[in-house]
């Protein structure tokens, strides 16, 4: 699996929001767990542009995926540095490089396929971050580890919550169809909390809110590249239950701009959501704007399908004032600009038109 490509030059704007703090990355060596999914080649896509005359030195990747809905067709540019391999979390990683960043984006994100295989979902969030950890551990000169939660943790807030600060501590069941990641993405912060006040492993913790963007494949399931899929294909969009629900969302410049400011700005031991609180829309709304952006698209109301995990938050949306604050972090794209964009990307892609 290779970088993406970025025709638009939006990799560069990501680069251009660390200001100095990108050159922490010179010659350094960093561990990118589930670098075959979306928010992988991402990461992968701004190290290869780092190394393309950014940096003094180049960065090395060593990328692992266990490709359990990763894909391993290569795209974009080939960087030298960075390696990917396949590897399962889950176990131990014979890693003897020294390492001086550690990013933990594997999971199995989306709700489709976290019902599919929830004991692989909680195996990624729960071993996978111990092994990591330990990894950790071993590597006294490691400046950062990000560790990938979700606002899923917070799972049906109280409204008196929403927008939702990281204080909240969530309303969540644990034996629910959703149970498996939400469940497991909230030990998966415990873990890392406790290794760095153990071990002084110097983890940080991000709770991103919907993120989307060129690179979703188009049978991911996740609300953004569905719709898009629909609509493409002359297909109403399906919205399930009543429309109401409400989602915020991200768009992948702003979002790894954040990720990687948690990395490198967080305070150690803690959680920091990441979003964009302006875009906050109910679905049939979300629908309804694809009307607007491809035109012919209906859309229908139906009932929640078995293959989708009950019990959905009725609301989401972040408070961003402690990413504001400790991390600089801003989203800057709104809602319309981010899904034309992402519209565009999609309809270059031949799976779309399927
Ligand atoms: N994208 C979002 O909006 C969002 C929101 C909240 C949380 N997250 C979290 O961020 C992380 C990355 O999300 P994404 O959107 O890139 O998901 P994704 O599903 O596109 O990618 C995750 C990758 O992890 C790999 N993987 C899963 N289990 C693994 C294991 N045991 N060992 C090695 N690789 C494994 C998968 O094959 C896949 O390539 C996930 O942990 C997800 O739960 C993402």
């Amino acid at each position: 699996m290779k970088a993406l490509q970025d025709p638009a030059g939006e990799t560069q704007g990501i680069i251009d929001s660390l200001g100095a703090d990108v050159h922490r990355f010179s010659g350094k060596t960093i561990l990118l767990a589930g670098g075959a999914g979306f928010l992988g080649r991402h990461f992968q896509s701004v190290f290869t542009r780092m190394n393309d005359g950014i940096l003094q030195k180049p960065c090395k990747v060593i990328s692992v995926d266990s490709y359990i809905t990763g894909d391993q067709q290569q795209h974009g540019v080939h960087d030298p540095h960075i390696v990917n391999v396949w590897a399962d979390i889950a176990y131990p990683l014979p890693i003897r490089q020294d390492l001086d960043f550690i990013i933990h984006a594997a999971g199995v994100a989306s709700p489709v396929y976290y019902m599919q295989y929830p004991l692989e979902t909680i195996d990624s969030a729960v071993q996978g971050t111990k092994n990591l950890m330990e990894l950790a551990r071993r590597n006294k000169k490691l400046e950062g580890l990000l560790y990938f939660s979700s606002s899923e943790i917070y799972g049906d807030p109280d409204p008196s919550a929403v927008p939702t600060p990281e204080t909240y501590h969530g309303y969540v069941s644990s034996t629910g169809p959703r149970a498996c990641y939400d469940e497991s993405k909230r030990l998966g912060e415990t873990i890392a909390t406790i290794y760095s006040q153990r071990y002084d492993v110097p983890a940080t913790i991000v709770r991103p809110f919907n993120v989307f963007g060129p690179g979703m494949k188009h049978n991911d399931r996740r609300v953004v590249p569905m719709f898009t899929y629909e609509a493409m294909n002359g297909r109403s969009i399906p919205v399930h239950g009543t429309g109401h629900q409400t989602r915020t969302f991200c768009y992948i410049t702003d979002a790894i701009s954040g990720f990687l400011k948690t990395l490198l700005r967080g305070k150690v031991g803690e959680a920091y959501n990441i979003g964009n609180a302006e875009n906050e829309i109910a679905m049939a709304k979300l629908a309804e704007l694809y009307t607007t952006l491809i035109p012919g698209s209906t859309m229908k109301l139906i009932d929640y399908p078995e293959t989708y995990p009950a019990g959905e938050p009725q609301r989401r949306c972040p408070d961003l004032t402690k990413s504001a604050r400790d991390l600089g972090y801003a989203s800057q794209v709104d809602l319309k600009t981010g899904l034309s964009r992402f519209i565009a990307w999609a309809d270059t892609q031949p799976d779309y038109h399927v």
